[in-house]
C-alpha cells in the first residue's frame, strides 16, 4: 500500500467543522461547548441510535436551562442547537465526515474499540483533518499507530490527545497530549481550538493517566481503600475532604460521578503500564463494578441515585 509522508500533506490550521464520535456524557458536553462557545458546526455520531437521541435531548435540556437562567436568548439557543447535527449512519461510512476538520473521539475506554475508530477515521476524514481522542488513560502513541486508512495512508502524525473533564460545559481545563508521532502543527491547532472553546490548556507527556489521572485516581482509590479498612464511613470520608480541604465533592461522590467502571479501568492501566503495585485497584472497586454498581449513571454506586423507592420488607 502507498504511504504518504505528512510533510507532503497540508494539515488544517483552522477548525470550522467538528465531528464527535460517541454521544455519552463527555461527547455531548464536547459537542455542546464546540457549538456554543467555539461557534462551529458539529456532527455527532454514536453506534447506538437511542444513545444519540438521548444525547441530543440532553443538549436541548442544557439549552433550556441556559434560557431559563437568562444566559442565552431563545434565538441564541436555537442557533447553538442548529449547529449540532446527529449523523445519519451508525458508522463513519456514507460520506458525512468528508468535510470535517477535527474529529474528537469520546467513546468508552476500550483500546480495541478506539483502535477500530481511529482506523475508520483515517479512512473517512479528509487528508487535512486532525484526529483527537478524549481518552483519559490510553496511550496516544498506541492510538496514533492505528490511524492508518484502508488504502494504507498513515495518519499517525495527525493524532493528538484532547482530554476534557466532566461536566465539560463547567470544567475549565483541557489536557493536551501529543503522541510521539504528533506533528507540531496539529498540536498547535488543537491547542488553539481548545482555547476557542473557552478552556485553559495544560500539556502532558503520553504517560499512563497523563497528569490528571495519575494524581486523581490513586486519590480516589485510596478513599475506597480507607472505606474498605473501616477508617471512616463513606459520608465521613467525603465530608472530611469536602470541608477539610475545600474539594467541591468528596472522593467517593466524585468516583460515582465519573463512573466506577472508568475509575477501575484507569487504575488497571496505571498498574499494568507502570508495573507499580501502588496502583493496585481496591478490591471493593472491582466488586462494585462486577455488581453493576457503576455510580450515578447506573443509579447506584457508593450512594444511591435511583429515584425508585425501595419497597418495604414483606
Ligand atoms: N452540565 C452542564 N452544566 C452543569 C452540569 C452538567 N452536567 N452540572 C452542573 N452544571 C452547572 C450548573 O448548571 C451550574 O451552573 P450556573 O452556575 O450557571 O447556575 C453550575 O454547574 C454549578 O452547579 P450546581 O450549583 O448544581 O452544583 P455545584 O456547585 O455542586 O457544582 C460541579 C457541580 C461543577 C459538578 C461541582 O460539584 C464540581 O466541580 N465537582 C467536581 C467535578 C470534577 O472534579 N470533575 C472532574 C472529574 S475527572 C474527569 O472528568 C476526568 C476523567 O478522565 C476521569
Amino acid at each position: 500500500p502507498r504511504s504518504v509522508p505528512h510533510s507532503a500533506r497540508s494539515l488544517t490550521t483552522s477548525v470550522d467543522r467538528v465531528a464527535v464520535i460517541g454521544a455519552g456524557q463527555m461527547g455531548i458536553g464536547i459537542a455542546y461547548v464546540a457549538s456554543k462557545t467555539a461557534g462551529v458546526d458539529v456532527l455527532i455520531s454514536d453506534r447506538s441510535a437511542s444513545q444519540l437521541s438521548k444525547g441530543l435531548h440532553f443538549v436541548d435540556t442544557l439549552l433550556g436551562k441556559e434560557v431559563k437562567k437568562g444566559k442565552l436568548s431563545n434565538g441564541e439557543a436555537d442557533q447553538v442547537r442548529s449547529r449540532i447535527r446527529g449523523a445519519r449512519e451508525n458508522g463513519l461510512e456514507g460520506g458525512e465526515f468528508a468535510d470535517v476538520d477535527l474529529a474528537i473521539e469520546a467513546v468508552s475506554e476500550s483500546l480495541p474499540v478506539k483502535q477500530a475508530i481511529f482506523s475508520s477515521l483515517a479512512t473517512h476524514l479528509p487528508p487535512h483533518a486532525i484526529l483527537a481522542s478524549n481518552t483519559s488513560s490510553i496511550s496516544l502513541s498506541t492510538l496514533a499507530a492505528s490511524a492508518v486508512s484502508q488504502s494504507g495512508e498513515n495518519r499517525a502524525s495527525q493524532v493528538v490527545g484532547f482530554h476534557f473533564f466532566n461536566p465539560v460545559p463547567v470544567m475549565k481545563l483541557v489536557e493536551l497530549i501529543p503522541a510521539l508521532q504528533t506533528d507540531p502543527t496539529v498540536l498547535a491547532t488543537a491547542r488553539e481550538f481548545a482555547e476557542r472553546m473557552g478552556k485553559t490548556v495544560t500539556q502532558s507527556a503520553d504517560t499512563p493517566g497523563f497528569i490528571s489521572n495519575r494524581l486523581l485516581m490513586p486519590f480516589i482509590n485510596e478513599a475506597i481503600l480507607a472505606l474498605e479498612a473501616g477508617v471512616g464511613s463513606k459520608e465521613d470520608i467525603d465530608t472530611t475532604l469536602k470541608l477539610g480541604m475545600n474539594h467541591p465533592m468528596g472522593p467517593l461522590t466524585l468516583a460515582d460521578f465519573i463512573g466506577l467502571d472508568t475509575c477501575l479501568s484507569i487504575m488497571e492501566v496505571l498498574q499494568r503500564e507502570t508495573g507499580d503495585c501502588k496502583y493496585r485497584p481496591a478490591v471493593l472497586l472491582g466488586r462494585m463494578v462486577s455488581a453493576g454498581y457503576l455510580g450515578k449513571k447506573s443509579g447506584r454506586g457508593f450512594y444511591n441515585y435511583d429515584a425508585t423507592p425501595v419497597p418495604p420488607p414483606p
